[in-house]
């Protein structure tokens, strides 16, 4: 079944926003020959207080021989996106909608936010970070788990012209502080704390550890404004902001069946303020601040090969007309639907598709703080069901993690409201491709594979659901405006079916910029490898229909339940411990999280290899990058497969790691004995 191509039901082609492949590959070929107009009646939906200069709605470098890197969209137009997102939508008659329903971690709390509300909101916001000295151009920096300050607050940055630098909840304080660090951060915003599942975490510690850390490296985090949440959780009608427009919150840190009380928040009354206390008094409107085309947006770090991550810089006018465009066509949005990313804010895929995209397009999305296994892991199918969702955005992990419960959690739920179905963060296997459109999406529904990155803002290869035939697990064809190729290790385009490497000729408006602080790296990661290229750094495979099929990275990244990290970045933690002599880390297939991390240690002389240290190993890790990176297997490795040179076979370990002994050419090796002794100790998982 998974080599049939599946046609979209002509019920949803004949609505969509586009119906056939031959108006897909028109608008294709138009987006590519004639990008100003393309893009320039896109742009028309949007308000700019001031033009395009003439002649320069689109220029470009992408070839290092011919000087620096650039790119850019609109040079000359200003805008202001919350203007866009909010005030637009409210004057145009839709201050009553809907923008988010929030479903929290526990499904008796929930809350919703109107457009009317969003935009008080973040006006009263953009005052307080103006009241505590925030300026255009300043770095904020943004810890927060899944509630409506989030967006308030990556909102009332850009009301101003901050660029905010949103870091994932589920970072350490080492990650939080090297990322502080790396942006200046002026102020940073959290909450107390928040539960995920059944476990609470105490964020404004993991906060306090940061600053301290920041501090010790000559930079300072000025304020930090800290949202209430554990406490209106515990007592809705008491202190606590409410940022909602009604609802029901009645669980809180006394009530998730722990009996916790109410933890110690650390507090330093010069530095730290309550967000509920600053809004009190804060003015309802704030005028916009208007923003040129090309100043940033915001930055927001992916991990980079060498371990250190690298702040992804994204700026106004492209990147906000990218990602209304995709959400509009890849979802195939339309006024009445009710869409729903299940993606964490703190990726792109949250501030592409939770925040900008479905609130450029006036949408109604669902906001959700839980985990789909709490309080049972039926808890997706009940929201879907609830909220009467009508797209369905999520990863393959998650996907595939849910189908180990069988189909009868899915069957209990009304789901027909379901019409698009999305895929991101990794490659989807055709088992989860065909359980997700059988079962969740009733065989009706589309499923768009969307492969981008942090870096390209938005979807770049993708399936149309009302256009595009699917193949299960082919992210099809490419998206308006971007033109792939695949290239060979010398860099030859390959025409046709083939395999190589993922590139891209010319920039779509939504692409990164540059590296934050450091052009430098941006031009070497990305454009050295191929000169006149942006390089992905993933594989793909053409077949013989023209379907692009992603095979995954080419560089020392892994995908670990849909997060990228580098191999370095684990190694480095790793030697950090005062027994481990050497480390190499590679990937594993793993069945539910896609890869998983599989770690080679060499302990130092005199130091034996016990489990004590496997769990000390693993616990530091958990702490220095995040729990999402724990390693799954430490292997004992007295020595490691090098080449004279002292460069360590990975190919080789990729092999020891899955048990497979045919591990090829071995004629390089120093030593080959150690291919044998690796096998001998391979531990038993
Ligand atoms: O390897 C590709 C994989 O995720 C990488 C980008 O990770 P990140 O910047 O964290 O952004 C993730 C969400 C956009 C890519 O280089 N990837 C993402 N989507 C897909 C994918 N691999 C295969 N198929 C996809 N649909």
């Amino acid at each position: 079944m998974a080599d049939r191509i599946y046609y979209p039901k002509s019920a949803l082609a004949e609505a969509a926003h586009c119906k056939s492949m031959e108006q897909y590959k028109q608008m294709h070929e138009k987006s590519i020959k004639n990008p100003e107009e393309f893009w320039g009646e896109i742009a028309k939906q949007f308000y700019w207080e001031t033009p395009t200069s003439d002649n320069k709605f689109f220029s470009y470098n992408f070839n290092l021989n011919e000087g620096d890197i650039f790119i850019k969209w609109m040079e000359g137009a200003s805008t202001n996106i919350s203007f866009n997102l909010l005030d637009k939508n409210v004057k145009c008659g839709n201050g009553d909608k809907i923008a988010f329903y929030w479903e929290g971690n526990d499904p008796d709390d929930y809350s919703r936010l109107t457009y009317r509300k969003l935009l008080e909101e973040t006006c009263k916001f953009a005052n307080v970070l103006k009241s505590k000295g925030v300026e255009k151009g300043d770095r904020v920096a943004i810890y927060m788990p899944m509630i409506l300050e989030l967006p308030i607050a990556m909102l009332a940055c850009t009301r101003i012209g901050a660029v905010h630098s949103v870091v994932f909840a589920g970072y350490s304080s080492d990650s939080l502080a090297e990322r502080m660090l790396d942006s200046k951060a002026k102020v940073l915003i959290t909450t107390d704390g928040v539960w995920r599942g059944p476990k609470l975490l105490l964020l404004k510690t993991i906060c306090d550890e940061a600053m301290a850390k920041v501090k010790v490296n000559n930079h300072e985090v000025e304020s930090c404004i800290v949202v209430s949440h554990l406490r209106r959780l515990a007592n809705p009608h008491g202190g606590g902001s409410t940022a909602t427009d009604g609802g029901n919150i009645k669980n809180g840190i006394n009530s998730n069946g722990n009996g916790a009380n109410e933890p110690n928040i650390p507090w330093d009354d010069d530095r730290d303020c309550w967000w509920h206390e600053e809004m009190e008094d804060a003015e309802p409107s704030c005028y916009p601040v208007w923003i040129s085309a090309e100043d940033p947006l915001f930055i927001l770090y992916t991990s980079g090969s060498t371990g250190k991550p690298k702040g992804v810089l994204h700026t106004t006018a492209g990147y906000l007309i990218y990602a209304a465009t995709t959400f509009k066509y890849v979802f195939d949005y339309k006024p009445n639907d009710v869409f729903w990313c299940t993606a964490d804010i703190g990726w792109i895929t949250g501030h592409t598709y939770v925040v900008y995209g479905p609130l450029a397009n006036c949408a109604t999305s669902v906001l959700f703080e839980g985990t789909p296994f709490h309080p049972q892991n039926d808890r997706y199918w009940s929201v879907i069901d609830k909220y009467k969702v009508s797209q369905f955005y999520t990863a393959p992990t998650a996907i595939r993690s849910l189908m180990k419960f069988g189909d009868s959690l899915v069957k209990k739920y009304d789901l027909t409201t379901l019409r698009v179905l999305g895929s991101v963060g990794e490659p989807i296997n055709s088992e989860a491709w065909l359980w997700f459109y059988n079962l969740v999406g009733h065989g009706k529904c589309s499923i768009a594979d969307t492969f981008w990155q942090t870096e390209t803002g938005g979807h770049v290869i993708t399936p149309l659901p009302g256009a595009t035939p699917m193949k299960p697990g082919s992210a099809t064809f490419p998206f308006f405006g971007v033109l792939p190729e695949l290239l060979d290790e010398d860099g030859k385009i390959i025409e046709g079916e083939g395999e190589g490497y993922l590139v891209f000729r010319q920039p779509w408006p939504g692409m990164m910029r540059t590296l934050y602080a450091n052009h430098e790296r941006f031009q070497t990661t990305y454009f050295d490898r191929f000169h006149g290229y942006y390089c992905t750094g993933d594989g793909a495979r053409r077949d013989a229909d023209g379907y692009l099929w992603i095979t995954g990275r080419i560089d020392d990244m892994l995908n670990v339940s849909g997060h990228l990290m580098s191999t370095a970045e684990v190694e480095s933690v790793l030697t950090e411990h005062p027994a481990v002599a050497e480390a190499a880390v590679v990937s594993k297939p793993h069945p539910v999280k896609g890869q998983c991390l599989y770690c080679f240690i060499t302990p130092n002389e005199g130091r034996k290899f016990e489990k004590q240290l496997e769990d000390e190993l693993k616990k530091k890790v958990r702490e220095k990058i995040g729990p999402f990176a724990q390693p799954d297997v430490i292997h004992h490795a007295p020595g490691l497969p090098k080449t004279r040179s002292g460069k360590i076979m990975r190919r080789i370990l990729r092999k020891i790691a899955i048990g497979d002994r045919n591990v090829g050419d071995t004629s390089t090796l120093a030593d080959d004995s150690i291919v044998d002794t690796l096998f001998q100790l391979r531990p038993q998982v």
